[in-house]
């Protein structure tokens, strides 16, 4: 199956295309007042939706989609061609026939999911510190007593479910459309009998409140994926989160997309060497004040308990005093070095693309901290979640 994006390019142009066509008919049939809105964004009406999810994990499939998608275009040509030229309609009526008739259809069952109104909502909250940590008090009072203090399914009522509840420290939080996790949270799921699995929270939970809820788990899976395997195995943005900077057009993290990040929470923020390759942000502990920004740092976080909580479901689930961590211009945290030390070794890449140790990518004279600069430029990161692709190519 092909994880990489790398590994299958026209497979992802394939997905992004059927994606963009289904929004495309979404946004068409919601500006027409042919669907109504749910939840705030407009509602996908079809029980059924394009399973781009599944093509990726059955390429011979998704072949068959693209020839017949071809056989199709084909066929409009052959039409048009028809209705204009006279004496070779019936030559071309019969290509065209023969075409659709060739054409290798994919299985239905492949291509196709059920869906919800929700399918294609995504989730209109930013990524931000405070949402993880709003998320995280709401999962403690609703979700924790199922799905456990760690995601992973072991709470104190899991075994008295009619199905264990899943652990989130794996890759389903990114396979599935955010939309139908939203689906999942505020109405419930059912097994094939109908009967209830999981009971829904739509009185509970205001629809923003779901959304950060989506936003913790996912940082909370991170952390739990990072403490089980030692890396991120699946990608995690840094979240936003308020600064106050020497460039006064920088209030938060976002402002400085399109630069590698360093933060940097360190009991001595005077002896963190400045580095011209990466903007640095300070974190201050508990007891050091944000308003003292040394001149070597680019910015201070200024939400305080709220920062370095959320950081901490990441770290999994540990304080991230003295630790630094490195996010790639697109905004996805690569790298960590724990050690309260300034040299970076190769492991400390804890987000990659490719396996291969740095010693079968031939040996440099560059120092750790380069290396991995230059890998996480040079190895963009992107997934595929419920058919649609994020990131990089
Ligand atoms: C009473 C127990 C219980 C509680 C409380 C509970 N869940 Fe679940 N949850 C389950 C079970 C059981 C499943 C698996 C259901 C299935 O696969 O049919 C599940 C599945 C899920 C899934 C996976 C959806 C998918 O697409 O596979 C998500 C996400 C989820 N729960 C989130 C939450 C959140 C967020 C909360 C708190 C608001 C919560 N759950 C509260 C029992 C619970």
């Amino acid at each position: 199956m092909p994880e990489r994006i790398a590994d299958a390019p026209w497979l992802f142009w394939l997905l992004e295309a059927v994606h963009r066509c289904q929004v495309g008919l979404l946004q068409l049939w919601h500006a027409l007042g042919l669907s109504g809105e749910v939840d705030g964004q407009p509602a996908w009406p079809w029980a059924q939706r394009m399973a781009g999810e599944r093509l990726l994990q059955d390429l011979g499939q998704a072949r068959q989609l693209v020839w017949s998608l071809a056989a199709v275009a084909a066929v409009l040509v052959l039409v048009g061609v028809a209705v204009l030229w006279r004496r070779g309609r019936p030559w071309l009526l019969a290509g065209a026939l023969l075409a659709l008739v060739l054409a290798p259809w994919p299985e239905r069952q492949v291509v196709l999911a059920s869906a919800v109104p929700t399918s294609f909502h995504r989730n209109p909250l930013p990524f931000t510190d405070a949402a993880i940590v709003q998320g995280a008090a709401l999962y403690q009072r609703q979700c924790l007593r199922c799905h456990g203090e760690a995601g992973n399914g072991q709470g104190p009522d899991a075994a008295d479910q009619p199905v264990w509840p899943p652990s989130f420290s794996g890759p389903l939080l990114w396979r599935r459309a955010e939309g139908e996790l939203l689906q999942a949270v505020r109405h419930g799921m059912q097994d094939a009998q109908g009967r209830t699995t999981m009971p829904g929270f739509a009185a509970q939970l205001s629809v923003p409140e779901s959304w950060a809820l989506l936003h913790f788990l996912r940082a909370q899976a991170a952390g739990q994926l990072l403490r089980a395997t030692g890396s991120w195995a699946q990608p995690i943005a840094l979240p936003d989160m308020p600064l106050r900077c020497h460039r006064p057009d920088k209030l938060q993290v976002r402002d400085w997309q399109g630069q590698r990040l360093r933060v940097v929470s360190s009991a001595r923020v005077q002896d963190v060497a400045p580095d011209p390759r990466m903007v640095t942000l300070w974190l201050p502990q508990p007891g050091q004040d944000a308003a003292h920004l040394p001149d070597h740092v680019d910015c201070a976080v200024t939400s305080g308990a709220t920062a370095l909580q959320a950081l901490g479901w990441i770290n999994a689930g540990e304080s991230v005093r003295e630790v630094q961590l490195l996010a790639d211009k697109a905004g996805w945290l690569r790298a960590r070095n724990g050690r309260g030390t300034e040299s970076w070794s190769d492991d400390d890449l804890l987000c990659r693309t490719t396996d291969a140790p740095a010693a079968a990518r031939g040996q440099t004279e560059e120092d750790g901290l380069t290396r991995i600069l230059r890998r996480m430029d040079a190895e963009p990161l992107g997934y595929v979640q419920g058919g649609r692709v994020h990131g990089g190519r």
